[in-house]
Protein backbone atom coordinates (compact mmCIF):
# COMPACT_ATOMS: atom_id res chain seq x y z
CA UNK A 1 0.00 0.00 0.00
CA UNK A 2 1.23 3.61 -1.04
CA UNK A 3 -1.58 6.10 0.12
CA UNK A 4 -1.81 6.86 -3.36
CA UNK A 5 -5.63 7.61 -2.82
CA UNK A 6 -5.27 8.92 0.25
CA UNK A 7 -8.27 11.26 0.51
CA UNK A 8 -9.82 10.88 -2.88
CA UNK A 9 -13.35 10.25 -3.47
CA UNK A 10 -14.63 8.30 -6.60
CA UNK A 11 -17.27 6.37 -8.47
CA UNK A 12 -16.75 2.49 -9.49
CA UNK A 13 -19.18 1.23 -12.06
CA UNK A 14 -19.34 -2.46 -12.54
CA UNK A 15 -18.68 -4.68 -10.16
CA UNK A 16 -20.77 -8.00 -10.41
CA UNK A 17 -18.74 -10.91 -8.86
CA UNK A 18 -14.64 -11.13 -7.09
CA UNK A 19 -13.89 -12.10 -10.57
CA UNK A 20 -14.92 -8.80 -11.94
CA UNK A 21 -11.75 -5.69 -12.81
CA UNK A 22 -14.22 -3.15 -10.97
CA UNK A 23 -14.13 -5.17 -7.98
CA UNK A 24 -10.13 -5.84 -7.57
CA UNK A 25 -10.26 -1.75 -8.53
CA UNK A 26 -12.55 -0.97 -5.72
CA UNK A 27 -10.52 -3.39 -3.24
CA UNK A 28 -7.51 -1.57 -4.14
CA UNK A 29 -8.55 2.17 -4.27
CA UNK A 30 -9.81 1.17 -0.86
CA UNK A 31 -6.83 -0.15 0.35
CA UNK A 32 -5.11 3.02 -1.30
CA UNK A 33 -6.90 5.49 0.89
CA UNK A 34 -10.14 5.76 -1.53
CA UNK A 35 -13.53 5.85 0.09
CA UNK A 36 -16.28 5.68 -3.03
CA UNK A 37 -19.63 4.16 -4.25
CA UNK A 38 -20.42 1.04 -5.62
CA UNK A 39 -22.88 1.23 -8.69
CA UNK A 40 -24.62 -1.51 -11.03
CA UNK A 41 -27.69 -2.65 -12.69
CA UNK A 42 -30.70 -3.66 -10.58
CA UNK A 43 -30.48 -6.93 -12.48
CA UNK A 44 -26.45 -7.27 -11.25
CA UNK A 45 -27.73 -6.52 -7.71
CA UNK A 46 -30.31 -8.98 -7.27
CA UNK A 47 -27.12 -11.73 -7.27
CA UNK A 48 -26.23 -9.95 -3.77
CA UNK A 49 -22.60 -10.74 -4.40
CA UNK A 50 -22.12 -6.72 -4.33
CA UNK A 51 -23.02 -6.46 -0.84
CA UNK A 52 -19.93 -8.49 0.47
CA UNK A 53 -17.78 -5.77 -1.91
CA UNK A 54 -19.54 -2.75 0.00
CA UNK A 55 -19.00 -3.94 3.35
CA UNK A 56 -15.30 -5.02 2.72
CA UNK A 57 -15.00 -1.22 1.43
CA UNK A 58 -17.52 1.04 3.09
CA UNK A 59 -19.03 1.97 0.43
CA UNK A 60 -22.97 2.79 -0.49
CA UNK A 61 -24.28 0.99 -3.42
CA UNK A 62 -26.61 2.83 -6.10
CA UNK A 63 -28.60 1.00 -8.49
CA UNK A 64 -28.17 1.92 -12.09
CA UNK A 65 -28.66 1.40 -15.33
CA UNK A 66 -26.10 3.01 -17.03
CA UNK A 67 -27.99 3.35 -20.75
CA UNK A 68 -29.90 5.54 -18.59
CA UNK A 69 -29.21 9.28 -18.11
CA UNK A 70 -31.62 9.43 -15.26
CA UNK A 71 -30.31 6.74 -13.58
CA UNK A 72 -26.39 7.96 -14.20
CA UNK A 73 -27.72 11.74 -13.03
CA UNK A 74 -28.92 10.20 -9.95
CA UNK A 75 -25.68 8.12 -9.17
CA UNK A 76 -23.12 11.08 -9.43
CA UNK A 77 -26.00 13.09 -7.74
CA UNK A 78 -26.40 10.69 -4.65
CA UNK A 79 -22.52 10.34 -4.52
CA UNK A 80 -21.69 13.71 -4.20
CA UNK A 81 -24.34 13.64 -1.21
CA UNK A 82 -22.32 10.83 0.54
CA UNK A 83 -19.04 11.68 -0.40
CA UNK A 84 -19.54 15.39 0.40
CA UNK A 85 -19.19 16.81 -2.96
CA UNK A 86 -17.31 16.20 -6.58
CA UNK A 87 -15.75 12.89 -6.96
CA UNK A 88 -11.69 12.37 -7.65
CA UNK A 89 -11.84 9.87 -10.27
CA UNK A 90 -14.25 7.63 -11.91
CA UNK A 91 -14.56 3.95 -13.12
CA UNK A 92 -16.34 2.66 -16.25
CA UNK A 93 -16.43 -0.97 -16.20
CA UNK A 94 -19.04 -1.64 -18.39
CA UNK A 95 -19.75 -4.42 -21.13
CA UNK A 96 -22.42 -6.42 -22.50
CA UNK A 97 -23.24 -7.65 -25.95
CA UNK A 98 -26.68 -9.28 -26.51
CA UNK A 99 -25.80 -10.38 -29.86
CA UNK A 100 -22.62 -12.59 -28.67
CA UNK A 101 -24.60 -13.83 -25.61
CA UNK A 102 -27.51 -15.19 -28.00
CA UNK A 103 -24.45 -16.63 -30.54
CA UNK A 104 -25.45 -14.00 -33.37
CA UNK A 105 -22.16 -13.73 -35.57
CA UNK A 106 -21.43 -10.55 -37.09
CA UNK A 107 -22.41 -10.80 -40.76
CA UNK A 108 -25.53 -11.97 -39.01
CA UNK A 109 -26.43 -9.33 -36.64
CA UNK A 110 -29.68 -8.64 -34.35
CA UNK A 111 -29.88 -4.85 -34.96
CA UNK A 112 -31.76 -4.46 -31.61
CA UNK A 113 -29.08 -6.31 -29.39
CA UNK A 114 -26.32 -3.81 -31.62
CA UNK A 115 -27.55 -1.18 -30.82
CA UNK A 116 -27.80 -1.96 -27.02
CA UNK A 117 -24.40 -3.26 -27.33
CA UNK A 118 -23.36 0.50 -28.47
CA UNK A 119 -25.73 1.76 -25.77
CA UNK A 120 -24.17 -0.63 -22.91
CA UNK A 121 -20.79 -1.05 -24.21
CA UNK A 122 -19.66 2.52 -25.60
CA UNK A 123 -22.21 5.51 -25.04
CA UNK A 124 -22.91 5.05 -21.51
CA UNK A 125 -19.30 6.32 -21.55
CA UNK A 126 -20.45 9.52 -23.19
CA UNK A 127 -23.43 9.58 -20.77
CA UNK A 128 -21.42 9.28 -17.47
CA UNK A 129 -19.27 12.24 -18.64
CA UNK A 130 -21.94 14.94 -20.02
CA UNK A 131 -23.94 14.23 -17.00
CA UNK A 132 -20.94 14.66 -14.79
CA UNK A 133 -19.48 18.04 -16.89
CA UNK A 134 -23.34 18.83 -16.15
CA UNK A 135 -23.34 18.51 -12.49
CA UNK A 136 -19.80 19.74 -12.03
CA UNK A 137 -19.40 16.25 -9.85
CA UNK A 138 -15.27 15.41 -10.78
CA UNK A 139 -13.12 17.96 -9.74
CA UNK A 140 -10.08 19.70 -10.88
CA UNK A 141 -7.44 17.11 -11.74
CA UNK A 142 -9.56 14.41 -11.82
CA UNK A 143 -9.46 11.63 -13.34
CA UNK A 144 -11.74 9.03 -15.82
CA UNK A 145 -11.15 5.65 -16.60
CA UNK A 146 -12.73 3.43 -18.56
CA UNK A 147 -11.70 -0.71 -19.98
CA UNK A 148 -11.44 -1.39 -23.41
CA UNK A 149 -10.15 -4.13 -25.79
CA UNK A 150 -7.39 -4.56 -28.50
CA UNK A 151 -10.58 -5.41 -30.90
CA UNK A 152 -11.38 -1.76 -31.12
CA UNK A 153 -8.34 -1.47 -33.29
CA UNK A 154 -7.10 -5.32 -34.74
CA UNK A 155 -10.14 -8.12 -35.74
CA UNK A 156 -9.84 -10.80 -33.33
CA UNK A 157 -12.52 -13.86 -34.44
CA UNK A 158 -15.41 -13.58 -32.05
CA UNK A 159 -15.29 -10.30 -30.23
CA UNK A 160 -18.62 -8.97 -32.67
CA UNK A 161 -20.24 -6.07 -31.84
CA UNK A 162 -18.13 -5.29 -29.52
CA UNK A 163 -15.74 -4.66 -31.30
CA UNK A 164 -17.29 -1.40 -32.19
CA UNK A 165 -18.41 -0.54 -29.30
CA UNK A 166 -14.91 -0.39 -27.89
CA UNK A 167 -13.82 2.04 -30.83
CA UNK A 168 -16.33 4.32 -29.69
CA UNK A 169 -15.50 4.02 -26.20
CA UNK A 170 -11.95 5.53 -27.37
CA UNK A 171 -13.02 7.68 -29.64
CA UNK A 172 -15.17 9.54 -26.71
CA UNK A 173 -12.34 9.33 -24.40
CA UNK A 174 -10.40 11.76 -26.76
CA UNK A 175 -13.10 13.41 -27.50
CA UNK A 176 -14.52 14.24 -24.18
CA UNK A 177 -10.86 13.92 -23.11
CA UNK A 178 -9.74 17.45 -24.96
CA UNK A 179 -13.12 19.50 -23.97
CA UNK A 180 -13.02 18.41 -20.27
CA UNK A 181 -9.54 18.57 -19.82
CA UNK A 182 -9.37 22.47 -21.28
CA UNK A 183 -12.12 23.46 -19.13
CA UNK A 184 -11.97 21.55 -15.97
CA UNK A 185 -8.33 19.58 -16.28
CA UNK A 186 -10.06 16.18 -16.31
CA UNK A 187 -8.17 13.55 -17.88
CA UNK A 188 -9.84 10.68 -19.80
CA UNK A 189 -8.47 7.89 -20.30
CA UNK A 190 -8.95 3.92 -21.60
CA UNK A 191 -7.07 1.04 -20.73
CA UNK A 192 -7.04 -1.67 -23.22
CA UNK A 193 -6.65 -5.14 -21.20
CA UNK A 194 -5.48 -8.39 -22.05
CA UNK A 195 -8.38 -11.31 -22.23
CA UNK A 196 -9.37 -11.84 -18.61
CA UNK A 197 -11.32 -14.41 -16.50
CA UNK A 198 -14.24 -12.78 -16.29
CA UNK A 199 -18.00 -13.11 -16.46
CA UNK A 200 -18.07 -10.75 -19.39
CA UNK A 201 -14.57 -12.43 -20.85
CA UNK A 202 -15.78 -15.70 -20.60
CA UNK A 203 -18.60 -15.16 -22.77
CA UNK A 204 -16.62 -14.34 -25.74
CA UNK A 205 -16.17 -17.07 -28.58
CA UNK A 206 -13.17 -19.59 -28.35
CA UNK A 207 -12.29 -17.43 -24.86
CA UNK A 208 -9.78 -20.25 -23.69
CA UNK A 209 -7.76 -20.39 -26.96
CA UNK A 210 -7.56 -16.79 -27.19
CA UNK A 211 -6.69 -16.46 -23.73
CA UNK A 212 -3.98 -19.00 -24.56
CA UNK A 213 -2.85 -17.61 -28.10
CA UNK A 214 -2.14 -13.67 -26.40
CA UNK A 215 -0.55 -15.45 -23.55
CA UNK A 216 1.65 -17.06 -25.87
CA UNK A 217 2.40 -14.10 -27.84
CA UNK A 218 2.76 -11.50 -24.63
CA UNK A 219 6.74 -10.97 -23.45
CA UNK A 220 5.08 -10.24 -20.20
CA UNK A 221 2.04 -12.69 -20.47
CA UNK A 222 -1.35 -11.25 -19.83
CA UNK A 223 -1.67 -9.25 -17.76
CA UNK A 224 -4.96 -10.61 -14.92
CA UNK A 225 -7.43 -8.64 -13.01
CA UNK A 226 -5.40 -7.35 -10.34
CA UNK A 227 -2.34 -6.10 -12.56
CA UNK A 228 -5.58 -4.06 -14.25
CA UNK A 229 -6.35 -2.55 -10.90
CA UNK A 230 -3.49 -1.44 -10.08
CA UNK A 231 -2.76 -0.42 -13.15
CA UNK A 232 -6.08 1.73 -13.03
CA UNK A 233 -4.73 2.90 -9.50
CA UNK A 234 -2.03 4.61 -11.02
CA UNK A 235 -4.20 6.49 -13.26
CA UNK A 236 -6.71 7.90 -10.24
CA UNK A 237 -3.52 8.73 -8.98
CA UNK A 238 -1.59 11.96 -8.98
CA UNK A 239 0.96 10.25 -9.88
CA UNK A 240 -0.28 10.65 -13.76
CA UNK A 241 -1.73 14.23 -14.11
CA UNK A 242 -0.76 14.97 -17.29
CA UNK A 243 -2.23 11.56 -19.07
CA UNK A 244 -5.19 12.30 -21.51
CA UNK A 245 -6.69 11.10 -24.39
CA UNK A 246 -4.68 8.14 -24.73
CA UNK A 247 -5.63 4.16 -24.87
CA UNK A 248 -3.09 2.58 -22.42
CA UNK A 249 -2.25 -1.18 -23.49
CA UNK A 250 -2.04 -3.05 -20.47
CA UNK A 251 -1.39 -6.26 -22.49
CA UNK A 252 1.89 -7.73 -21.62
CA UNK A 253 3.08 -6.18 -24.79
CA UNK A 254 0.72 -8.26 -26.65
CA UNK A 255 -0.03 -5.08 -29.20
CA UNK A 256 3.36 -4.44 -30.49
CA UNK A 257 3.99 -7.96 -31.39
CA UNK A 258 3.55 -9.84 -34.03
CA UNK A 259 4.65 -13.11 -33.92
CA UNK A 260 6.39 -14.93 -30.81
CA UNK A 261 8.72 -17.94 -30.39
CA UNK A 262 6.33 -19.37 -27.94
CA UNK A 263 3.55 -18.81 -30.13
CA UNK A 264 5.55 -20.39 -33.55
CA UNK A 265 5.74 -23.58 -31.69
CA UNK A 266 2.36 -23.63 -30.89
CA UNK A 267 1.46 -23.24 -34.66
CA UNK A 268 4.03 -25.67 -35.99
CA UNK A 269 2.07 -28.42 -33.86
CA UNK A 270 -1.07 -28.36 -36.06
CA UNK A 271 0.46 -29.40 -39.23
CA UNK A 272 2.44 -33.26 -40.14
CA UNK A 273 5.52 -31.87 -41.23
CA UNK A 274 6.23 -28.20 -39.90
CA UNK A 275 8.67 -27.76 -43.38
CA UNK A 276 6.09 -27.87 -45.37
CA UNK A 277 3.88 -24.77 -44.18
CA UNK A 278 5.47 -22.67 -47.00
CA UNK A 279 3.99 -24.69 -49.52
N1 LIG B 1 -12.56 -9.74 -19.32
C1 LIG B 1 -11.86 -9.39 -20.40
O1 LIG B 1 -11.29 -10.24 -21.10
C2 LIG B 1 -11.75 -7.94 -20.76
C3 LIG B 1 -10.69 -7.52 -21.60
C4 LIG B 1 -10.63 -6.17 -21.96
C5 LIG B 1 -11.60 -5.29 -21.51
N2 LIG B 1 -12.60 -5.74 -20.69
C6 LIG B 1 -13.64 -4.79 -20.26
O2 LIG B 1 -13.60 -4.66 -18.86
C7 LIG B 1 -14.87 -4.16 -18.44
C8 LIG B 1 -15.34 -4.97 -17.24
O3 LIG B 1 -15.62 -6.30 -17.59
P1 LIG B 1 -15.18 -7.55 -16.73
O4 LIG B 1 -14.29 -8.36 -17.59
O5 LIG B 1 -14.72 -7.13 -15.38
O6 LIG B 1 -16.54 -8.39 -16.64
P2 LIG B 1 -17.80 -8.27 -15.66
O7 LIG B 1 -18.84 -9.13 -16.29
O8 LIG B 1 -17.41 -8.59 -14.28
O9 LIG B 1 -18.21 -6.72 -15.75
C9 LIG B 1 -19.09 -6.21 -16.72
C10 LIG B 1 -20.05 -5.32 -15.97
O10 LIG B 1 -20.91 -4.58 -16.84
C11 LIG B 1 -22.11 -4.40 -16.13
N3 LIG B 1 -23.21 -3.97 -16.99
C12 LIG B 1 -23.76 -4.64 -18.04
N4 LIG B 1 -24.78 -3.92 -18.54
C13 LIG B 1 -24.85 -2.77 -17.81
C14 LIG B 1 -25.70 -1.62 -17.85
N5 LIG B 1 -26.69 -1.51 -18.74
N6 LIG B 1 -25.49 -0.64 -16.94
C15 LIG B 1 -24.51 -0.73 -16.01
N7 LIG B 1 -23.68 -1.80 -15.94
C16 LIG B 1 -23.86 -2.79 -16.82
C17 LIG B 1 -22.35 -5.80 -15.57
O11 LIG B 1 -23.37 -5.84 -14.57
C18 LIG B 1 -20.98 -6.11 -15.02
O12 LIG B 1 -20.82 -5.64 -13.71
C19 LIG B 1 -15.79 -4.23 -19.66
O13 LIG B 1 -15.81 -2.97 -20.29
C20 LIG B 1 -15.06 -5.22 -20.53
O14 LIG B 1 -15.41 -5.09 -21.90
C21 LIG B 1 -12.69 -7.04 -20.30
Amino acid sequence: MYNLLKGKKGIIFGALNSSSIAWKVAEKAYEEGAQFTLTNTPIALRFGELDELAKKCNAEIIPADATSVADIENVLKKSMEILGGPVDFILHSIGMSLNVRKGRTYDDLDYNFYMKTLDISGLSFHKVLQVARKLDAIKEWGSVVALSYIAAQRTLYGYNDMADAKSILESIARSFGYIYGRDKKVRINTVSQSPTKTTAGSGVKGFDGLIDFTERMSPLGNADADECADYCITLFSDLTKKVTMQNLYHDGGFSNMGMSLKAMRQYNKSFDDPEDISI
